[in-house]
């Protein structure tokens, strides 16, 4: 699709979101069914029933520019989705496994928000002030979801994965190796779930679960 104006730009990147919000809901279920926590999976839950009310508004306002949402992929969240399911199959210890959840899902979070700020920032530029107010309403949602998802990680999941790791480094070279797949399995997960790490070791400790919380920075959703 050739590009001319920003309304094209606006309607490629709705398509785009409403690609996204479609995969996500076909992959919430395997998350579901992944995590441990009870919280855990009960953000997951509601989240999905909230994507699927985010997947109406799009379409409310893709009727409204009489517009078809599909034909378009969104390989950003393709990618993203990749990963997690990426984690799953890894198979780590469930409290390692439940913080990677966290981790997968913020950057999932993270990229809806970047999207939803742009469309409704360029929804007002183009005078749609109601797809503007709709695209709020769900970008509301996403940071609500990513600030719960960070107390979820500061309460206890992180922690518990953390004496987790906290064994796994007092091993000797010789004795992880004897174990083979799984020490490296949770390793790699715990690497994930201290994101956005710095190249220390000590990747799970509290302190970097603050700098998780950074992951909500941007709490505008502006571009
Ligand atoms: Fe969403």
């Amino acid at each position: 699709m050739e590009m001319e104006s920003l309304k094209e730009l606006y309607v490629d990147e709705l398509k785009d979101l409403w690609s996204a919000e479609t995969q996500i809901t076909k992959a919430l279920p395997k998350m579901i069914k992944a995590a441990t926590h009870p919280q855990l999976k009960k953000a997951f839950n509601t989240h999905l029933k909230q994507t699927e009310r985010q997947i109406k508004r799009l379409e409310r306002i893709f009727k409204e520019l009489d517009e078809s949402p599909r034909g378009k992929k969104c390989v950003g969240m393709e990618g993203l989705l990749k990963e997690g399911s990426e984690l799953i199959k890894e198979k780590p210890e469930p409290d390692v496994l439940d913080a990677g959840l966290i981790a997968a899902a913020q950057h999932v979070e993270h990229y809806e928000m970047a999207g939803y700020g742009c469309v409704r920032t360029w929804a007002r530029q183009l005078g749609e002030e109601r797809h503007a107010e709709l695209l709020q309403e769900t970008l509301d949602e996403e940071e609500q979801t990513d600030r719960l998802l960070t107390d979820l990680a500061e309460s206890s999941i992180n922690i518990d994965a953390q004496t987790g790791s906290d064994d796994e480094e007092d091993e000797t070279p010789s004795r992880s190796r004897s174990n083979g797949k799984k020490q490296t399995a949770r390793k790699s997960a715990s690497k994930r779930a201290a994101a956005p790490s710095d190249d220390d070791d000590e990747s799970m400790d509290v302190d970097s679960d603050d700098e998780m919380v950074g992951a909500g920075s941007n709490r505008d959703g502006s571009m």
